[in-house]
């Protein structure tokens, strides 16, 4: 097994879910990029915490395992993006460790790009 590989779902507003393979140290924001996730308009920014756009809710149990706490930086977009919740982050902010294999996010209705 190879232990740089972590899996990774997001689940679409849909119902569609999309498994994906990722590598540690690979954010959300890459792991849509290099799986060329069909997830319209997500990460438009290209991880420059300017769009929101990358906005994903996690379970609890998860959000309380990521390692970093949002940024200020990363809070203020959070507030312009829509649906926000207690568990929201952004996926370009999110850096994949081991302890995130089997991560689910949910992808939320509406996507807002912040940048207008
Ligand atoms: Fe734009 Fe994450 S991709 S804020």
């Amino acid at each position: 097994l190879d232990d740089q590989k972590v899996k990774v779902t997001f689940v679409l507003n849909d119902g569609r879910r999309l498994e994906s393979e990722a590598k540690v140290g690979d954010s959300l924001l890459d792991v849509v990029v290099n799986n060329e996730l069909n997830i319209k308009g997500f990460g438009a920014c290209e991880g420059t915490v300017t769009c929101s756009t990358c906005h994903v809710i996690l379970k609890p149990e998860d959000f309380k395992k990521l390692p970093e706490e949002a940024s200020d930086e990363e809070r203020d977009m959070l507030d312009l993006a829509f649906g926000l919740s207690e568990t929201s982050r952004l996926g370009c902010q999110i850096i994949l460790s081991k302890e995130q294999d089997g991560l689910e996010v949910r992808v939320p209705e509406t996507i807002n790009d912040a940048r207008g």
